[in-house]
């Protein structure tokens, strides 16, 4: 599958792993050029079955069937409005964790979140999915902690495309959960700032990946 991700920082890079890892052609945004080609050269230089990276400018890319905003809370919803109609039918993933200025809250407030108002921005037509907001950039990298495989928390209204971002999750090596409506961003967002907060507090070195544990 075509994949646009847009901001080739750390999250970029960690999901971009997981996506060559499964066989996925990526292709990177970023305000700098120059970091869109190397982390592009790096996904390459570890891709699996068929998977690759190449790098484009924002204002000439073919969007991918799914394009993932790896920016900021504030600027995923500039990037969400200035692509406007590019994103008419496509799968949306938002990774935002809308922390605020002295990070020890959301900056939503608890009665919307970085997903919910991203959806009030983009064309009805797109399909945001809240995910990977609650897994560390640098354990995305290798897909494991300690050998147990991350748990990526898929939040949507559209079932379709939460089945299009579980494949995804899936070929890369991790465990799809369905979280239910995109509703429920509220809480992912809430559980990634708990997560946010515990390596802080218990100097956990973001290395560290929330786990389902089931029967
Ligand atoms: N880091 C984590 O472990 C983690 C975990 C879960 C969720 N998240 C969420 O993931 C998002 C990204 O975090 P990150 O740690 O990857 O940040 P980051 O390392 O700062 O990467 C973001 C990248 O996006 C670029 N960018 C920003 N606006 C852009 C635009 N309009 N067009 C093209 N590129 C743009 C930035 O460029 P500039 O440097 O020029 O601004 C930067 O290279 C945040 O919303 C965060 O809450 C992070």
């Amino acid at each position: 599958m075509k994949i646009t991700i847009i901001g080739a920082g750390n999250m970029g890079r960690g999901i971009g792993h997981r996506l060559v890892a499964g066989g996925h052609e990526v292709t990177l945004v970023d305000n700098s050029l120059e970091a869109a080609e190397t982390l592009a050269k790096e996904l390459n230089g570890v891709a699996q079955k068929g998977g690759q990276a190449e790098a484009a400018a924002l204002s000439s890319v073919a969007l991918g069937d799914v394009v993932i905003l790896a920016v900021g809370y504030g600027a995923n919803l500039e990037l969400g409005k200035q692509l406007g109609q590019k994103l008419e039918g496509k799968v949306v993933i938002d990774i935002a964790n809308p922390l605020n200025a002295s990070f020890d809250g959301l900056a939503t407030g608890g009665t919307t979140s970085s997903a919910e108002e991203l959806a009030k921005v983009v064309p009805a037509g797109a399909k945001v999915v809240k995910a990977f907001n609650t897994t560390f950039a640098g354990t995305l990298v290798s897909g494991n902690v300690g050998g147990t495989p991350l748990d990526v928390f898929i939040a949507g209204d559209d079932e379709a495309a939460k089945k299009v971002v579980a494949g995804l999750v899936t070929d890369g090596g991790l465990v799809a959960v369905d979280a239910g409506p995109l509703l429920r961003s509220r809480e992912l967002e809430g559980l990634a700032l708990l997560g946010i907060t515990l390596q802080i507090r218990l100097n956990l070195g973001f290395a560290t990946a929330w786990k389902l544990v089931r029967p």
